[in-house]
């Protein structure tokens, strides 16, 4: 049965999610030494998932894919990705443009205009695909020595 949809994520399976986000950055090639000084960047936030802000993609049999987190940044218009990560076994199958789309949507009920993104540098062509726009580079602040590029993602009209 296929059974696919984005939906909130509950805070019962917060460690669930955070091993999605470690799968997905060791597949990236990340060592274990770099993954242990990018973990409070890979945890999901308990705080984002009680206030609705954290969402889940959830394949056939209720089976986790993704998540992705966003939240507000108290300036105008302003929304920040937290966190976008899909389990390896279902890389380049849709899910990562899902929940996107459920951030966007997101977005838009707080009154969003645009999406801040800080992307690792193996995501920058999913993010140009999306149409987003390069903006700059920042250091990860996790981890200085990876440079982040910065994308601005202009929420369409609804
Ligand atoms: C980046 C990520 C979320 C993309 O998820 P996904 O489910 O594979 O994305 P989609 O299948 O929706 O991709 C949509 C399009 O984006 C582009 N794209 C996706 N991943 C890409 C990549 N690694 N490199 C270049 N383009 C990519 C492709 O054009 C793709 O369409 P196509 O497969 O028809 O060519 C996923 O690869 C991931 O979790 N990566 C590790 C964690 C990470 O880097 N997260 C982002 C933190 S900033």
């Amino acid at each position: 049965m296929t059974n696919n949809r984005v939906r909130p994520a509950r805070v019962d399976e917060a460690a669930e999610l955070t091993e999605i986000a470690v799968r997905a950055t060791k597949h990236d090639g990340y060592d274990d030494d770099t993954i242990v000084r990018f973990m409070p960047g890979l945890k999901v936030n308990l705080a984002l998932i009680a206030a609705g802000l954290v969402f889940v993609a959830e394949g056939e049999a209720g089976i986790r894919q993704g998540y992705v987190a966003a939240r507000p940044t108290g300036i105008g218009g302003l929304i920040l990705l937290e966190g976008i990560f899909v389990d390896p076994a279902f890389w380049r199958g849709g899910v990562g443009s899902r929940l996107f789309a459920a951030v966007v949507e997101l977005s838009r009920k707080m009154a969003g205009s645009v999406i801040l993104i800080n992307s690792n540098p193996s995501a920058v062509g999913f993010y140009a695909r999306l149409g987003a726009n390069k903006i700059g580079t920042t250091p990860f602040v996790f981890s200085p020595d990876v440079k982040l590029s910065m994308f601005a993602f202009e929420i369409p009209a609804g």
